[in-house]
């Protein structure tokens, strides 16, 4: 079968990932989670305490980031490594979670990870999720969903995912954050979260994983 480019946008913490990797292993094709990319680079930046508004401070910071994906043989998933360091854990930290909106929205910063998301997708054969992959890193993607899901449901499964590794973690943080985010990333000047045209909407507010598994599955 000819590979396909699968672009899978949508609000936070409506089981984007979930999906793509499910398709990844069915299909298997490369998944790419974006999200993370914009993740190690607030991680970064907040590390190197960089001053968001100077262009100049950016633009070095970016040139000194190394940002790849290695093989995990126990999850069977990739890892995301910043500079050689696996980072996957830390980069899901509500302290990233709370500026990764505001690094995002930065013109350098879309460039600098655009430009290496296009480059994995040249072989196609990819799953990659985000907020901008249908519109703007693969607007020629042959499969393209818009995934959202109703917010109270949202923040109960983020609220499941953050709590074993931080059990102080209350519901109101987790919602607070997924709101704040999804105003900003929807509101940015450059590539705002928004469903490509040709999306497909994918509501799982009542689906088991499974069954929208199976619609991505007929769809494709
Ligand atoms: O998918 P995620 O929640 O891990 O993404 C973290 C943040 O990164 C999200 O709030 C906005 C930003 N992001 C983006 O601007 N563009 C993408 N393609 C993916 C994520």
């Amino acid at each position: 079968m000819i590979k396909k480019i699968i672009a899978i946008d949508g609000w936070s913490a409506c089981g984007k990932s979930t999906l793509a990797k499910q398709l990844a292993n069915k299909l298997g094709y490369v998944y790419i989670d974006s999200g993370a990319m914009y993740r190690a680079i607030t991680l970064f930046f907040l590390r190197q305490n960089i001053n968001l508004s100077n262009a100049a401070e950016v633009l070095e910071a970016l040139r000194n980031i190394n940002i790849d994906f290695r093989l995990n043989t126990d999850s069977q998933h990739s890892d995301i490594y910043l500079n050689g360091e696996n980072i996957e854990d830390l980069i899901r930290d509500l302290s990233v979670a709370g500026k990764v909106s505001d690094i995002a929205a930065i013109a350098a910063v879309r460039t600098f990870a655009v430009a290496q998301q296009q480059k994995m997708g040249n072989n196609k054969g990819i799953v990659m999720d985000g907020r901008d992959i249908g519109t703007t890193v693969f607007p020629n993607a042959e499969i393209k969903l818009f995934m959202t899901a109703d917010s109270a449901i949202r923040v109960e499964r983020r609220l499941k995912e953050l709590s074993p590794k931080n059990p102080h973690i209350t519901m109101e943080e987790v919602k607070k954050n997924l709101e704040n985010r999804d105003h900003l990333d929807s509101t940015r000047e450059i590539s705002p979260l928004r469903k490509a045209a040709d999306a497909i909407v994918l509501d799982n507010t009542h689906l088991t994983m499974d069954e929208q598994l199976e619609f991505a599955l007929r769809l494709i």
